[in-house]
């Protein structure tokens, strides 16, 4: 996918997408006379108001022109506008597009470059496919999108608007792999694919990269993770990144992911059912380095940390056991009372690595319980934190970036079911109430005293929105994004 600006209100391409405002006659403006006229008579055939989630598709000659509503200018939130240009794009495609031209809607009182912005990402979030196991099927063309903005721009304004589709391009190159990463098998995507594609990432980056794995993961004292993965195929491995150096005035955000690239439950093993999807367990490790990606080819001059806690929890006679009692790196012990709670004890070691870097802000993502799943479904990610600040930051970016959130509680009492005989804390209640919560009070425990987030998500779309085709989804990756952009505003603005 190539997205282009174009220089001036001019469309010459034979396929057209254009968004159109409810009620907006302007938006055909781009058609030449005759074919206005003839357009103008189908749309009120077909009723074409412009509502959200109509679309209309006219075709005159080899020239097809794609209408897709967006509704009123006054209602419409961001999610909303890029979601028509999904579905728009889509639609034209299936039509036959290679080529088309995206008109960018006058009428929104919407700042132009942020409006290319969210159409460039909603253009490659809606084109990604993942087809490189498929032999059979015809390979889908490589599409480009040319943004058309409503007014002929200045050279300056033009300037602006490549650096917002450029912004756009780091935050889908971002998604892209987070996606890939998920999609990819788990005989092909284990702990150390992961790793390799960490550190190429961190080279491409400029930023360092760290890795413990194996053996040398339990001399280090991280004895967690490495029971977790220990009967793996594949060594587990405990990955850090890190971008920018430690600075006065510049925040630390340390971002933390679950990288369990195959979830079998361990020897508490997992039905064939709750099995099938488990090559997504990694999918909070995905999403942290997808955002590392983005955040530092923007530039964004943060000091970034990217820590990837990556096993397998397979099943072997070298697997952990219940019953066995595991030293974290951070100190406690944890009795295993179920193998298949193995994220909270792959991030309780990982959490540790994080806290070395000494950073303000921490934030983890996990496909951390299926008690989550039961409670928000797959769209919505669960938001555990106790810090109000970063809650509110965390809840807004996500209506604004599509990366939804719901809060739910870190429910102190709920403690009581994490409690052992014979070591500091079990790793899984017995009672299966409140799983999602007392998942989250795990991971508590080795959180310190930062401002600490943690993201419980599915990471996984049913193909349902347009942007999120179906397979790994990547939501988190923007809101990750652009947190680390607002972060350094808000310091820049505290410290004078
Ligand atoms: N990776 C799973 C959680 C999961 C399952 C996320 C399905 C999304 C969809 C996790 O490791 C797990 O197995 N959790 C258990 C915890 C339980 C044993 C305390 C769960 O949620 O059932
Ligand atoms: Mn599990
Ligand atoms: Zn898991």
């Amino acid at each position: 996918m190539t997205v282009t600006v174009e220089s001036a209100r001019a469309s010459t391409r034979k396929h057209q997408l254009a968004p159109v405002i409810r009620g907006d006659q302007e938006t055909l403006q781009f058609l030449p006379g005759e074919l206005a006229g003839q357009a103008r008579k189908t749309i009120a055939l077909r009723k074409f108001e412009g509502r959200p989630g109509q679309t209309l598709l006219l075709a005159f000659g080899d020239r097809q022109c794609l209408l897709t509503g967006l509704g009123d200018p006054g209602e419409l939130t961001f999610p909303q506008f890029q979601e028509a240009i999904g579905k728009g794009f889509l639609q034209l495609s299936e039509a036959g597009a290679d080529k088309m031209d995206l008109l960018l809607p006058a009428g929104l009182g919407w700042e132009i470059p942020a409006m290319a912005r969210l159409a460039a990402e909603a253009v490659s979030m809606a084109g990604y496919t993942f087809t490189g196991y498929r032999t059979l099927a015809e390979k889908p063309p490589r599409r480009e999108v040319r943004l058309v903005p409503p007014e002929t721009p200045s050279a300056k304004e033009t300037k602006a608007l490549n650096r917002a589709i450029a912004l756009a391009g780091f935050v889908a190159d971002g998604i892209r792999l987070a996606r890939d990463l998920i999609n990819h098998p788990a005989e092909v995507a284990h702990p150390g694919y992961v790793a390799a594609e960490a550190r190429r990432v961190a080279k491409a980056a400029g930023a360092k990269f760290r890795e413990i794995g194996g053996e040398a993961l339990k001399r280090a004292g991280f004895h967690a993770i490495h029971a977790v993965g220990r009967a793996g195929e594949h060594a587990p491995r405990l990955v850090a990144l890190e971008y920018g150096r430690r600075r006065k005035n510049v925040p630390t955000l340390a971002l933390v992911g679950k990288g369990v690239t195959f979830d079998s439950g361990g020897l508490d093993i997992k039905s064939a059912s709750g099995m099938a999807l488990m090559k997504k367990d990694m999918g909070g490790a995905a999403i942290v380095l997808g955002a590392f990606l983005a955040i530092a080819a923007q530039k964004t001059p943060i000091h970034l940390i990217c820590v990837l806690g990556l096993a397998e929890n397979a099943v072997d006679s070298r697997a952990y056991r219940p019953g066995d009692i595991l030293r974290t790196k951070h100190g406690l012990t944890v009795e295993v009372t179920n193998t298949d709670a193995e994220g909270r004890l792959v991030l309780a070691d990982a959490m540790a690595l994080a806290h070395r870097y000494k950073p303000g802000v921490m934030i983890d993502f996990a496909t951390l319980t299926g008690a989550c799943r039961v409670a928000l479904g797959r769209e919505v990610m669960g938001l555990f934190c106790d810090h109000v600040q970063l809650r509110d930051s965390l809840m807004a970016l996500g209506e604004s970036t599509g990366d939804h959130l719901w809060p739910l509680p870190l429910w102190a009492p709920y403690q009581r079911m994490l409690k052992s005989e014979v070591a500091d804390m079990v790793n899984a209640p017995s009672e299966g109430v409140a799983g999602a919560i007392t998942a989250a009070l795990f991971l508590k425990a080795f959180a310190g005293d930062v401002a600490w987030a943690h993201i419980d998500c599915y990471g996984w779309s049913d193909g349902h929105a347009s942007l999120f085709p179906k397979g790994g989804s990547g939501a988190g990756v923007r809101l990750c994004a652009q947190y680390a952009t607002q972060l350094l505003e808000d310091t820049a603005h505290v410290s004078g």
